[in-house]
């Protein structure tokens, strides 16, 4: 159970600004600053300076402000930021050290030798500037390195030097502040997913290395028409796992216009369930949103017919989205007693004699925790069992026994620990047992979809036999027109549309009963709503 959603917090703050109540629970809330607003309006200047005890230059600290020409700085404009961070007792993430974006094209057009050296004079310009300033106390050192399938962006970065352009940004950033966190930063990477799993693979990689990443910032550019990142907080707690900071860089939540009720009432869960999820992962350092006043925003001008995408109104009035957040940062003057709603019937495949399958509708919390996963019972009369534990709506059921009826309900668990009712029972009965020798089963699970393509994870590889196998080949087959972009855990072959997954080298041992996952991403035709089904195993 979490703590944070059964003690009250002392009514007398409850009103208190974001910063105040972000404070009290170790994190920051930040807001990206633009340089005009900032210089000229009051509203502006006062909402920054009040509710957000972090700041980040949405445009000042770039390349192309602060280095237009080669070796001619120009550091107005982030200084404009840093001075009034440190009035208002603020820090101040840098953002952004090398880019492929806003960059000036002297850059882009140097050859290998001198476009590292141009790199690393910048950073230890940039970085060197405000190495003694309190204020400052991280850096963005590479952005948005990765393409959206994983792969490394063909920037010009990456077709001039390579890879190794990455691992030489983060040693210059060190040595210009040696006490400076620094972070690779990306979006779409707020769920597991096969580009995040790419960045989760390279930090991991970097720091074996012995590469100063510090932290991982995950944008967090959403929009109410694509579906929350349910698994954002596991996805956190994976990079934290590394041994890394996380912290949600760039929050914007935008929807089509215009605004409504209904999709400002949706809009303000995402912001609640961003900052949930941040709270509930130790490493977390905080949440930063890209600006805070619809006034000015990138998104209107960046995705056409979208906007509305921040906390407060064009005239600085708070959106339910403020609301969101505060009541989120302030945790606990409400207690959640809320269940989630009720899971759909269980419905089992890939029964075996020690194992089978179960997938369910999902289910919703609306109590302010947010859904935590779902717990999987046996129906036996007296005390029920505790099968399974899942996060996500499907769970592979393992050491079952040959030849026996079970009934099974699922119940829905919520970040304050409270249980929906249970979901109709589901029954199936095992094979039975083999009676030695091999065989095992495979089951996916399509994690997130959208209009043109998909992820399925996990694909849970169970050893039904009664020996241990040193590796298995699982294969299923594409709709037709689908193509996969990616995989993970799995050495992945297509030919035509069957796919062949056999175990990586580090997953291929399984003693009987025993489970492991692997993971795919599939684009498919605009509009088409297939998925593939029949996995086998051998
Ligand atoms: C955006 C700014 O908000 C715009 O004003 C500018 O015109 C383009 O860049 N990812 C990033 C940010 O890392 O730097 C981008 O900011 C938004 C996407």
């Amino acid at each position: 159970m979490s703590l944070a959603f059964l003690l009250p917090a002392s009514s007398a703050d409850a009103s208190a600004s974001l910063r105040t109540h972000a404070a009290a629970k170790g994190k920051f809330i930040g807001a990206a600053l633009a340089t005009s607003p900032l210089s000229n309006e009051t509203s502006y200047r006062n909402i920054a300076a009040t509710e957000f005890n972090q700041v980040t230059a949405e445009n000042a600290m770039k390349w192309d402000a602060t280095e237009p020409s080669q070796g001619q700085f120009n550091f107005s404009g982030a200084d404009a930021i840093v001075n009034f961070a440190t009035q208002n007792n603020q820090q101040v993430h840098g953002h952004t050290l090398v880019w492929h974006s806003q960059t000036p094209s002297w850059v882009q057009n140097l050859g290998a030798t001198a476009m590292r050296q141009a790199m690393q004079n910048h950073i230890s310009q940039v970085v060197g500037r405000y190495a003694n300033n309190a204020t400052v106390v991280s850096w963005d050192v590479v952005n948005e390195i990765f393409d959206d399938n994983g792969g490394w962006r063909t920037s010009f970065w990456y077709n001039t030097l390579g890879q190794s352009y990455v691992a030489d940004a983060f040693r210059a950033a060190r040595a210009a502040d040696p006490n400076a966190r620094l972070c690779i930063n990306d979006y779409n990477v707020e769920g597991i997913n096969a580009k995040s799993t790419a960045m989760y693979n390279l930090v991991s990689s970097l720091r074996q290395q012995g590469v100063p990443v510090d932290c991982v910032g995950f944008q967090g550019h959403l929009a109410i028409q694509y579906g929350f990142p349910n698994d954002l907080r596991q996805n956190l707690q994976r990079f934290a796992d590394l041994g890394v900071q996380v912290r949600i860089t760039e929050l914007d939540v935008r929807m089509q216009m215009p605004r409504d009720a209904t999709k400002d009432a949706t809009q303000a869960t995402y912001y609640r369930n961003v900052v949930n999820a941040c709270l509930a992962v130790t490493a977390c350092a905080g949440v930063t949103i890209w600006g805070f006043t619809d006034k000015y925003s990138w998104v209107p001008d960046t995705f056409q017919g979208q906007g509305a995408a921040l906390i407060y109104n064009e005239s600085y009035q708070p959106k339910p989205a403020y609301n969101a957040v505060h009541d989120a940062l302030a945790g606990g003057t409400t207690t959640d007693t809320t269940p989630p709603t009720t899971p759909g019937t269980p419905t089992s495949s890939n029964v075996t004699s020690n194992s089978a399958a179960l997938t369910w509708a999902a289910s919703t919390d609306s109590g302010g925790s947010g859904l935590a996963g779902y717990n999987i019972y046996r129906e036996q009369g007296a005390t029920d069992t505790l099968l399974a534990q899942s996060t996500t709506n499907s769970a592979t059921l393992t050491g079952l026994s040959s030849n026996t009826q079970y009934q099974v309900y699922v119940r829905a668990r919520d970040g304050a620990g409270n249980l929906s009712a249970n979901s109709p029972p589901a029954t199936f009965t095992t094979t039975s047992g083999p009676g030695g020798g091999g065989g095992c089963t495979a089951a996916g699970t399509v994690q997130t979809q959208w209009s043109t393509g998909y992820v399925v994870q996990p694909v849970t590889v169970t050893n039904t036999g009664t020996s241990a196998v040193t590796g298995w080949t699982v294969t299923f087959t594409l709709p037709a027109g689908h193509t996969l972009t990616g995989s993970w855990n799995a050495d992945v072959t297509v030919s035509g549309q069957t796919v062949t997954a056999k175990n990586a080298g580090y997953n291929g041992n399984l003693a009987p009963n025993a489970s492991t996952t692997f993971g795919f991403q599939v684009s498919r035709p605009n509009g088409n709503t297939q998925t593939p089904s029949g996995y086998t195993c051998a």
